[in-house]
């Protein structure tokens, strides 16, 4: 039923900017004229993510631990748990140091779940356990960092990119969910 109502709802449909800078792809409906052609990962990650909103009208429990075990065995990685009205809830897990970042429309929660997280500001360190948590004011600059890493719960605007104002390799502009 889902399945049958989503693609009733939704054409993948990609729009390509003139310039050739396909950034953005749109969900419109199947009436309105197809464009560019983009990635197709990119549009499998978009239905990804209109399949798991309409899962949220059946609410169900979410176990951190459970999300946590399906995440890549990396040092760094992140991926979208929920969504309440526009923010997002992330968890992520993170071993060494970040890099000094801010972001300068939002605000940004982390509440630790596991490990020690050091939380640099510029004046100070402050050092969170698990069952703390902290609220980044917008535009400051921070940098988290774990010597023997961390698991945190992110809670944030949609769409908000990982390394704010900064563009580097671990910058991430889409997030998957998990
Ligand atoms: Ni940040």
């Amino acid at each position: 039923m889902l399945r049958s109502s989503f693609s009733h709802t939704f054409a993948p449909i990609y729009v390509g900017r003139p310039d050739g800078n396909n950034k953005n792809i749109f969900y419109k409906s199947k009436r309105q004229a197809c464009l560019t052609i983009t990635s197709s990962q990119r549009v499998t990650a978009r239905l990804k993510r209109v399949v798991m909103r309409e899962r949220q009208m059946k609410p169900s429990k979410i176990n951190f631990m459970e999300k946590f075990s399906k995440l890549p065995d990396e040092d760094y990685s992140v991926r979208i748990i929920a969504m309440m009205n526009n923010y997002e809830f992330k968890i992520v897990k993170f071993k060494g140091e970040f890099i000094w970042h801010s972001h300068s429309d939002t605000d940004e929660t982390f509440i630790i779940l596991d490990g020690k997280m050091q939380m640099n500001l510029r004046d100070k360190v402050i050092e969170l356990s698990p069952g703390e948590m902290i609220v980044i004011p917008k535009g400051m600059k921070h940098k988290p960092a774990s010597e023997k890493g961390y698991k945190a719960l992110l809670i944030e605007p949609e769409g908000v990119p990982n390394t704010g104002d900064v563009d580097n390799e671990i910058t991430m502009n889409k997030i998957e969910w998990i």
